[in-house]
């Protein structure tokens, strides 16, 4: 015992409850289950797999293959996939008007997703313009600049074709101001009371969506052009609660924090002060940055991985939005 201790050495000793696994596990705060997970899917109208470079290990999927993954997804446990579509080029236009045709590829995905697996796995829509306009902007481009309101309204005939098909959830990811009442009253009058929406409410203007955009195909039409005017700063805290507030206030079901892991402190705000199903989305980059590190040997893919996810829950997410959920939830299902 040190000399200048007095009695016992030391008074608190906060190894005794980390020393053995059961006595981690009994006293863990933070878990994740399947429960937790959205698994993202990007899909091309055509059958088989298409490799996207800068996501190795996750694919385009045809019909045939999306109809596979969500199957697995179902007997995984996992409750819901969120569907991205890969507009062949000749289809994208200025006005984005395949956004709006009831038999676009992402409606045609979620029938057939629907015709698979019924209500036992809830698909998710993203409402935004990019995967449809040659300007790769989430909205109409006016002048240069990304109109508001012309937008909107355009998103709400988007959400109802998507509704429609059979999708169980938009997502509206454009940040617009006044999306969400504007697309919640769209949907009711349409007869869609039904649908949520999950609101992408703090979305910020980042570079780690690079390797989505070259999923969707993308990235090749913004050149030069960023989303700064219409996605939050990286600089900003305060003003993603002023967004998730006006969201809930214009109706979302659930909200969404987005990139993650470089945005925890506004997951924790976001659940701290609202107390709302709070979504986070580990984006593509971070997929990326985490595979790379992995398949170099310099991070082990399994525990990097969960602890990224673990971290999300400590956080104060309900629910995490993640390329490796079909993997994740392997792992989950082999330690049970
Ligand atoms: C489209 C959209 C993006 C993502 C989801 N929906 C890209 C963007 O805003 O440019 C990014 C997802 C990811 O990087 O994994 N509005």
């Amino acid at each position: 015992m040190p000399e200048f201790a007095r009695g016992a050495f030391p008074a608190t000793r906060m190894r005794r409850l980390r020393r053995f696994e059961w006595s981690r596990r009994l006293v863990a705060e933070s878990r994740l289950a399947v429960d937790d997970l959205i698994w993202p899917v990007f899909v091309f109208d055509g059958s088989g797999r298409e490799a996207i470079e800068s996501l190795p290990g996750v694919d385009r999927l045809g019909f045939d293959e999306i109809c596979r993954a969500a199957s697995t997804a179902c007997e995984l446990g996992i409750p819901a996939i969120a569907v991205f579509p890969a507009t062949a080029q000749a289809l994208k236009t200025d006005d984005a008007a395949e956004a709006v045709n009831p038999k676009n590829l992402v409606c045609r995905m979620v029938e057939a997703i629907k015709r698979e697996t019924g209500d036992s796995l809830g698909v998710i829509c993203d409402v935004a313009l990019d995967p449809y306009s040659s300007h790769g902007h989430d909205g109409l481009v006016r002048n240069g600049d990304v109109v508001n309101d012309e937008t909107v309204e355009v998103l709400c005939r988007q959400a109802i074709v998507q509704a429609e098909a059979g999708c169980d959830i938009v997502a509206p990811s454009d940040m617009m101001d006044g999306r969400i009442g504007a697309i919640r009253g769209a949907l009711d009058a349409a007869g869609k009371h039904d649908v949520q929406i999950m609101s992408y409410a703090a979305k910020y203007a980042s570079s780690f969506y690079g390797p989505f955009r070259d999923a969707v195909g993308s990235a090749a039409n913004l050149v030069g052009a960023g989303k700064k005017s219409y996605q939050q700063s990286p600089a900003q805290t305060d003003e993603a609660l002023h967004e998730v507030a006006l969201d809930l206030a214009e109706g979302a079901d659930s909200v969404m924090v987005k990139p993650g892991m470089p945005y925890l402190d506004i997951v924790h705000r976001v659940k701290q002060t609202f107390a709302v199903p709070t979504f986070v989305y580990q984006v593509s980059g971070e997929y990326a940055m985490l595979s790379a590190a992995a398949s170099n040997g310099w991070l082990d893919r399994r525990q990097s991985v969960l602890e990224s996810l673990l971290a999300f829950k400590r956080a104060g997410a309900d629910g995490v939005l993640t390329y490796f959920a079909a993997e994740v939830a392997t792992w989950l299902a082999e330690n049970q």
